[in-house]
């Protein structure tokens, strides 16, 4: 071998082993993988090639000169998921804590270019201990480089974010402007501020796990989408989330081999209970509805009055919004309508049609909500439909009444069919309260009020609480048997294939933010 190839296989060798077997070591006792393996258990084997592996930094700030490590605490490059380009980059915590400044941020920035002018999904490692301290502004400018190419890619290509270790201050912003974010549990924190400040500006006590550990995010905050066991759960997320998801946003998502069979799910027939106020699990809908296993639940334990997640129907990617009565009867509230917002906002963005499953009694009453802005909250569900431009499809189960009816997604805000079920109630509200409202004077003044009360209720109920009216005034396309659902969606999914629906020209719209 000659000396210059030997040469280069040390200073692969010395790049390879980031700050050290010390720091690996370090990093493995807390239960962490290195930048490089999370990488290998990413990627299909053989598939990754690495960009900038001996970039160092600049700087000789506080003796920085004398710590230069090659590829500067970042692994960066692309390769393949499951036969997929993808560009990924993977921060190394045994590397100055895995903290970025100008080098870091430059190949971080190179990696996203690509990505943006090639079309291929972004994936980002997070594990930092933010902007390195000793670079000062240049760590401020990279980070800000960053976030200016998250947005520009925004829309664009798929960004998904894996939080598996610290990820604090600033650093925060760059995963939060991404689609999608996995932390793992007891091993990563987001947090703007830590605990010694917050304990230093408010007096409050409080440990990283619970200010920004998984569990907090994915169930308080819904910063998080998902909530990881471990990395290697967090990787195959990432791995299943690809799966649903074309590579940019003039690309479909691919689809898998579907044979036609029985399509008739009979145990659909006896989901709904026989009394309106018992609620039932809308998960048991939507996994009987869509192809076997493939119900891939978002944000689950975050705001679970909606049910939000990607599926298959037939083979093809769809996303799934349905009212889950099971959880405070599925109102809609502030988090429910931001988290379903957001949902169909990325799936218009990537050609991913919807289905909704209806059952909702309207919004949450209450100064809680009036106070911090239901409002606005509720407009911005009401906005995403009604700009989405994919096939829409709504299934109303059984209530859909008041705003609420019009916000998930009815006819008039654009949705290409809607079916109803017989046990469709649609209705401007439930037939107790709208008996109480219009019949007021008459019941107060009737012999036996409880009794008139009674009556008018199932007059009103007679009246609206079935789908027919909707039906006659064609807000509803087709009364259908719930076991029929899955065949009728298969159809209509399919006869809307090639949807065009364009948007008026303008630079953007102004979503309630
Ligand atoms: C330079 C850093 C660093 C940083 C960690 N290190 N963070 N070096 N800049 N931001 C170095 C440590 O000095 C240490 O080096 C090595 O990384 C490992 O760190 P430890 O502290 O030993 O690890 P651990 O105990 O696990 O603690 C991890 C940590 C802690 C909680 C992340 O290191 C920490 O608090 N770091 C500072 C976090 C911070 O304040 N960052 C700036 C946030 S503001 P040696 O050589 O001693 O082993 C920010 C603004 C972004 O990011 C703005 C964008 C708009």
């Amino acid at each position: 071998m000659s000396d210059n190839i030997q040469k280069l296989d040390e200073k692969i060798a010395e790049a390879k082993l980031g700050g050290g077997e010390k720091r690996i070591e370090a990093q493995h006792k807390k239960g962490k993988l290195t930048a490089r393996e999370r990488i290998h258990f990413l990627l299909d084997e053989g598939s990754f090639e690495e960009i900038g592996m001996f970039v160092t930094h600049r700087s000789t700030n506080f003796g920085l000169e004398k710590q230069q490590f090659l590829g500067d605490g970042v692994v960066t490059g692309f390769g393949t998921v499951n036969g997929r380009l993808i560009y990924v980059f993977s921060q190394d915590f045994t590397v100055m804590g895995g903290s970025l400044a100008e080098a870091h941020a430059t190949k971080i920035c190179r990696v996203m270019d690509l990505a943006m002018q090639n079309g291929a999904p972004l994936i980002g490692l997070n594990d930092s201990g933010g902007a390195r301290i000793q670079e000062g502004v240049v760590s401020l400018g990279g980070y800000a480089d960053i976030f200016y190419k998250n947005v520009r890619a925004s829309g664009v290509i798929p960004q998904l974010s894996a939080i598996m270790g610290p990820c604090a201050g600033g650093a925060v912003y760059s995963p939060a402007l991404t689609d999608f974010i996995m932390m793992v549990e007891g091993t990563s924190y987001m947090f703007v501020t830590g605990p010694n400040v917050v304990k230093t500006v408010t007096h409050e006590e409080v440990t990283s796990e619970a200010l920004g550990g998984a569990s907090t995010h994915s169930t308080k905050s819904g910063v998080t989408h998902f909530s990881c066991a471990n990395e290697i759960a967090c990787i195959e997320n990432i791995k299943a989330l690809l799966s649903y998801m074309p590579q940019n946003c003039e690309e479909d998502a691919p689809s898998l081999a579907y044979d036609s069979a029985d399509e008739s799910r009979m145990n659909l027939d006896s989901v709904i209970p026989d009394n309106a106020t018992i609620p039932y699990d809308i998960k048991d809908v939507i996994t009987e509805v869509v192809d076997g296993d493939s119900f891939l639940e978002v944000h689950r334990d975050f705001a679970c009055n909606i049910v939000v997640g990607f599926a298959r129907l037939a083979g093809k990617s769809i996303g799934v919004v349905a009212n889950q009565p099971a959880y405070l009867a599925g109102v809609l509230d502030i988090h429910s309508s931001n988290k379903a917002a957001r949902f169909v906002r990325f799936c218009d963005a990537f050609n991913i049609p919807l289905l909704v499953f209806e059952d909702v009694p309207g919004f949450l009453p209450g100064t809680d909500q009036e106070w911090n802005g239901i409002i606005s909250n509720g407009a911005k569900l009401l906005y995403a439909f009604s700009e989405a431009t994919v096939p829409r499809i709504t299934v109303i189960t059984r209530k859909a009444y008041g705003g609420a009816y019009d916000v998930m997604n009815s006819k008039h805000i654009g949705a290409d069919m809607n079916y109803a079920w017989p046990s469709a109630e649609i209705a401007v509200m439930g037939a107790k309260g709208a008996a109480e409202i219009i019949f007021r004077k008459e019941i107060k003044e009737a012999a036996d009020p409880e009794a008139k009360w009674k009556e008018k209720e199932a007059e009103y109920a007679e009246l609206f609480a079935n789908p027919y009216n909707a039906a006659a005034r064609g807000y509803v396309d087709e009364v259908i048997k719930p076991h029929q659902t899955r065949e009728k969606l298969i159809k209509a999914f399919k006869m809307l294939e090639n949807k065009v629906d364009n948007l008026p020209r303008k630079k953007h719209g102004n979503i309630p933010l």
